[in-house]
């Protein structure tokens, strides 16, 4: 049961440059929402409630304002600031107090996903006891993300961050769960080359432990990291389209508290 979750919010966005300036990347808008409304869905709609969301230094407020305060949804909300960047594992290291002895979502605050059969999809038909768990996607420009090469089984058998000559068409995407350990093996981490640490490293850890699975998402799953000019619009439309033709809401987390009875 996994019931703890951190967004990963902060960064300085500069593929999204000038939009990115003076304005966090996770408070634009995809479409009606800001951008941050959505991975916080995919947790809510995968019943964790107690979240932490890591920003950069001075914007805990500009968070606040935009997202519920106190227990008006019916999950718990906690900030923490990141003071440069640092890699993706830096979380675990920043969250350690909020992880304890815990399970742990990590979902990158620029990460979208949207399925129509969403209850059925991403991790809560996970059967995830210990280790680690990465959700694989099929895409079309590879090296732009974490790669991984797996078997038939879906052993991971490789893991490269954008590659040049990627081995395989699957990406990485910025939703993976940790067991308790995930504090200590991210402090073992070196910084790499562009001085971070490197999710991909930690992620080797757990394989080389025989602890890393891998799991394909649905067909019928769609994945944006919405980081890039492009991606953020095409999310957008993609809202847009559901929202107007199927009349259906994504990342409202009005709805989705009440579907879930917590309000
Ligand atoms: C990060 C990770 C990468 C992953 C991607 C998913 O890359 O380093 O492995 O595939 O998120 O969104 P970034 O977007 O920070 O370049």
């Amino acid at each position: 049961m996994i019931k703890k979750g951190i967004i990963l919010a902060a960064g300085t966005g500069s593929r999204l440059s000038p939009l990115t300036k003076s304005i966090n990347k996770q408070l634009l808008p995809i479409y009606d929402k800001p951008l941050i409304f959505y991975p916080l869905s995919i947790l809510m709609q995968n019943d964790i409630k107690n979240i932490l969301i890591i920003v950069n230094k001075g914007q805990v407020d500009q968070f606040k304002k935009i997202l519920p305060i106190k227990n008006n949804l019916g999950i718990k909300i906690q900030y923490k600031e990141q003071i440069k960047p640092a890699g993706l594992p830096d979380a675990f290291l920043i969250g350690k107090n909020f992880i304890k002895n815990d399970n742990v979502v990590l979902i990158l605050g620029d990460n979208f996903f949207y399925s129509r059969n969403i209850r059925k999809t991403y991790f809560k038909n996970i059967k995830f006891k210990n280790g680690a768990n990465i959700l694989l996607c099929p895409v079309k420009k590879p090296q732009l993300y974490g790669v991984a090469k797996i078997n038939k089984k879906n052993k991971v058998l490789e893991m490269i961050e954008k590659p040049k000559n990627p081995k395989s068409n699957l990406a990485i995407t910025g939703l993976y769960i940790f067991d308790k350990n995930v504090v200590n093996y991210s402090k073992l981490l070196k910084p790499s080359k562009r001085n971070e640490l490197e999710i991909i490293d930690l992620l080797k850890i757990y394989q080389k432990k025989g602890e890393l699975t891998a799991k394909k998402i649905n067909k019928d799953v769609n994945w944006l990291d919405a980081g890039s000019v492009k991606d953020l619009s095409l999310a957008s439309q993609l809202v847009k389209n559901v929202e107007k033709i199927k009349g259906k809401k994504i990342g409202c987390l009005e709805e989705i508290a009440l579907k879930n009875k917590w309000i």
